[in-house]
């Protein structure tokens, strides 16, 4: 398995341009399945889940042309409402691709995601809306079978925000007979891009961004062109290192719109941050201080603090200026990093879901291995800070949420190299 290599304690400067975002490019590929016509979908990061993702298209027949950043779709030859086992185990987001097949075919079979790493991450949210729209759905051997007519638009309540939940239900209302309304609905950016995309497509949506979605069921949906929004995680792990290294970056294509609790907590550790978003540019800039202060947060739905954030905010507690608490609401096993993070040398104490990090002088490099994607993330961080050579390994995580991760970092003076198994 492939490791990297970073030598920590050098400043970054410069500028990085920010890819499309991950997670609105998986609902949105998905989207395809939801007409016979052609979906050509630009700014499509290469990572590799994107690669599962397309994968399983093609294997439910659908005809995928990639050309650098452009993906074209075309779900006319749909052959096969199966997703099997081998391919979602490697992705939860499989699991978007129920909603659209019931809508589409009366019938589709998903493999039951399961857990991860981070949390048990049922799916029973997405099974009851389905049901709620009228689909029979019965899970065996593993599989979520869901059968139907065609959808009948209904009120739906989910029990908590869940943002594939919201993507899987709204992309499915789409083809529905009649009105579904969206109750505490997620309300993140890439649930409004993937409603960009299907009003694009002919879809009737309206509400996306807010806590009530309503969308008016069609008979078909077309094709269409649509440029996915720029990835906000990548653009705040961005912010995290060059605010742990002290030092003065500027990302591009991103505006700090998306990113308004993350640039919040960085100010309040000492960090300047400018952002602008004109016409012919869009950018974000943040000068840090040498030594930042250490914040508390607490990750919640979105606007509140992202989950996906609070990883990358622990390598910056980790040797900023005094205490931290860091409360996780959403997954209930995320803080496997810290123990990474306590090889280099972190002052972390976790009690269930709250840790509590007290910064350090300095942290030596180490080796230590990635457990997920947004933990990996904050290992990179505490790596470019450490003194010496930090050796992250099983860094599979980071290639599939992170484009061109070292040769980004290189071009802002990091020194980072990936060393083949
Ligand atoms: C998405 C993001 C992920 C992010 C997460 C929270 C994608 C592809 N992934 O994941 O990066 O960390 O949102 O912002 O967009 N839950 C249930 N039952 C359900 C659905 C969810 O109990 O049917 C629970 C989950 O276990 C979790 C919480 O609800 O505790 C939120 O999960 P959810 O928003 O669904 O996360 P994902 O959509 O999987």
């Amino acid at each position: 398995m492939d490791k990297l290599v970073i030598t920590g304690g050098r400043p970054l400067s410069g500028e990085v341009t920010i890819s499309g975002a991950k997670n609105a490019a998986l609902p949105i590929l998905c989207a395809c399945l939801l007409t016979p016509e052609p979906l050509t979908l630009t700014h499509v990061p290469a990572l590799n889940d994107i690669g599962t993702m397309l994968k399983l298209l093609v294997q439910m027949g659908v005809k995928v042309e990639r050309d650098a950043d452009t993906v074209r779709l075309d779900a006319s030859g749909l052959n096969n409402s199966v997703a099997p086992y081998e391919m979602v185990k490697t992705m939860r987001a499989s699991i978007l691709v129920l909603g659209p097949l019931v809508a589409r075919c009366g019938e589709a079979s998903v493999s039951l995601p399961g857990g991860c790493a981070i949390g048990a991450r049922p799916v029973d949210q997405h099974i009851k809306g389905l049901q709620a729209m009228g689909a029979e759905v019965t899970v065996e051997h593993g599989y979520v079978h869901a059968k139907v007519g065609r959808l009948k638009g209904a009120r739906l309540f989910t029990d908590m925000v869940t943002v594939t939940g919201t993507e899987n239900l709204m992309m499915a209302a789409c083809l529905a007979d009649g009105v579904t309304l969206i109750e505490n609905a997620a309300r993140e950016p890439e649930v409004v891009d993937l409603a960009k995309c299907l009003i694009a497509m002919g879809a009737k949506i309206s509400g996306a961004g807010t806590d009530v979605i309503r969308i008016e069921g069609v008979t078909d949906l077309h094709g269409a062109t649509h440029r996915i929004m720029p990835d906000r995680i990548e653009a705040g792990t961005y912010l995290c290192a060059a605010a742990a290294t002290g030092s003065t970056v500027t990302l591009n294509g991103i505006s700090s719109g998306y990113l308004d609790a993350v640039v919040d907590k960085l100010m309040d550790a000492g960090c300047d941050i400018v952002s602008e978003k004109t016409a012919e540019r869009e950018f974000i800039r943040i000068t840090a201080q040498a030594k930042l202060k250490a914040v508390s947060i607490r990750t919640a739905p979105y606007p509140g603090f992202p989950t996906d954030m609070q990883a990358q905010f622990m390598a910056i507690n980790c040797i900023a200026e005094g205490s931290a608490v860091m409360r996780e609401t959403i997954f209930e096993n995320r803080f496997m990093h810290a123990v990474e993070l306590q090889r280099l040398g972190a002052n972390i104490k976790i009690d269930g879901n709250t840790a509590f990090v007290t910064g350090v002088k300095r942290l030596e490099g180490a080796t230590v291995m990635a457990t997920d994607l947004r933990a990996s993330a904050s290992l990179v961080i505490a790596g470019l800070v450490a003194e010496g050579e930090t050796h992250i390994e099983r860094i599979y995580h980071l290639d599939r949420g992170y484009e061109q991760l070292e040769a980004k970092l290189m071009a802002l003076g990091a020194q980072v190299r990936r060393e083949k198994a």
